[in-house]
């Protein structure tokens, strides 16, 4: 029962949440989905937090993303053992980038006094919650090995049972408890989503890479030598 509750109805209430609390705030605050830059009150260790985490964060998330949508390839990549051990170690090491990134982040909001100023709840509700989401998705890959070969003969079809709704609540309740707090992990950072300063995920400004050059034209009278 508690399995059905977790990992059948949560999924779908936190998407609901998700989509409504988007829709609110983008009714009600258009101009809050922005990442909220600390950058002119800290700019250092931002950067050495801020660097890792981007790089790590964006390619652990497009690995999940490639599992679900071609488990197959990747089954078919891991046949060759070197492979395999290529593609594990990628991901340790970037988890534990992340990681350090991450926590790097998380003593600036707490140690700067100027960027601790402006730190919501939120903020560090939501870097706890990405805290728990690294610390378990590193820990499952050190003490679950070649999880790229199971992930896409459990989670896989789990995944998309859910989008299908066919749901096969086994393949993700049969797994160890480590990797189902990271899984349903997940579902609490949707359902906050909206209310954080995550949204900045769906305004990256992609625009800017085909709209035309911008010209800008001084008209300040020239200063005579
Ligand atoms: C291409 C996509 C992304 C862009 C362009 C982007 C950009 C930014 C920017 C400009 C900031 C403000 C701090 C800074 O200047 O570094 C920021 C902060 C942040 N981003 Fe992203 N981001 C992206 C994707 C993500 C993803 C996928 C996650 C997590 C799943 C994420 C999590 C965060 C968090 C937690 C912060 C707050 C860090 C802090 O100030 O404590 N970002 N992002």
């Amino acid at each position: 029962m508690i399995d059905l509750v977790l990992f059948a109805i949560l999924p779908y209430v936190a998407l609901a949440i998700a989509i409504v609390g988007l829709l609110w705030r983008y009714r009600t605050n258009q101009f809050s989905y922005s990442s909220v830059s600390s950058q002119f009150l800290e700019n250092r260790q931002l950067f050495w937090g801020s660097v890792p985490w981007h790089y790590g964060i964006i390619l652990i998330l497009l690995g999940h993303l490639t599992g679900i949508l071609f488990p197959a390839s990747v089954m078919a990549f891991n046949g060759v053992p070197l492979r395999l051990y290529i593609l594990e170690g990628t991901g340790l090491a970037l988890g534990l980038l992340v990681l350090v990134g991450l926590v790097l982040l998380l003593l600036r909001r707490g140690t700067n006094p100027r960027v601790r100023a402006v730190t919501s709840s939120m903020d560090l509700v939501l870097l706890l919650l990405l805290l728990l989401s690294i610390v378990t998705g590193v820990g499952t890959a050190i003490f679950y090995r070649w999880g790229s070969g199971w992930y896409v003969q459990t989670a896989t079809p789990y995944l998309r049972s859910l989008v299908t709704f066919s749901l096969k609540v086994d393949y993700l309740a049969s797994l160890p408890l480590l990797v189902k707090v990271h899984a349903l992990n997940a579902f609490v950072i949707l359902a906050v989503f909206p209310f954080t300063r995550l949204v900045h995920m769906l305004s990256v400004p992609l625009a800017y890479l085909w709209r035309p050059y911008q010209v800008v034209i001084w008209r300040r009278p020239r200063v005579q030598q």
